[in-house]
């Protein structure tokens, strides 16, 4: 059966190039995997008091599930201030404090695009570290780091470089058989 893979990205701008990046892991993915890119711009701010109160937020209960019924989750993400842009940091904080934790074992992919020359190189250590406390399989290589990002994506969101293609394309197969060994692991 085909492989249900989440993708969220980490920045909540329309023209995001990390949400271009995102579409173009779903269109490079092998034939048996398909993405839903999952919105989750209506997580509150993280508040212990809220949760020990009223329970998870609907938004947050909704992104759980939908995390735990998936085979596999691609975060696309900028950097910001050398880290993790604060928004998906308090959306992964929200997510660990349920009951379980979805992201326990599930396979993780992480890309990276800023219109800078580095790609975003040092935020992808910093969201290994989160996943790492939260259980989750991280994909290692090969790593997809999308530098000067703005030059390679098209006013329609297309990807226009041949190389950021491949790397991405490689990337997602190497998930589809990440995906295939934590199955089984588990
Ligand atoms: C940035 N940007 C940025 N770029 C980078 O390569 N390293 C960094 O540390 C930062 N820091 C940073 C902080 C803040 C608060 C913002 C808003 C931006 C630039 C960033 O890469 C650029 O705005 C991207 O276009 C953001 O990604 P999306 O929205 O295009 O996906």
């Amino acid at each position: 059966s085909a492989l249900d893979i989440v993708g969220l990205c980490g920045s909540l701008r329309a023209a995001s190039l990390n949400r271009m990046a995102l579409k173009l892991a779903a269109s490079s993915m092998p034939q048996d995997m398909h993405m839903e890119v999952v919105e989750w711009r209506d997580v509150p701010p993280f508040d212990a008091d809220v949760l020990a109160a009223h329970g998870l937020p609907p938004s947050v209960a909704a992104l759980r599930e939908r995390i735990r019924r998936a085979d596999g989750v691609v975060i696309a993400t900028p950097e910001y201030n050398f880290s993790i842009p604060g928004m998906l940091k308090n959306a992964i904080d929200w997510i660990s404090r349920g009951e379980d934790q979805p992201f326990a074992h599930m396979p993780v992919a992480i890309v990276t695009a800023t219109p800078g020359p580095r790609g975003g190189a040092r935020v992808q250590y910093d969201l290994r570290k989160v996943l790492l406390f939260v259980n989750a399989m991280t994909l290692v290589k090969p790593e997809v780091f999308i530098g000067d990002a703005a030059l390679k994506f098209d006013a329609a969101g297309q990807c226009t470089d041949e190389a950021t293609r491949k790397f991405v394309t490689a990337q997602m197969d190497a998930f589809a058989k990440w995906i295939a060994a934590v199955k089984r692991m588990n």
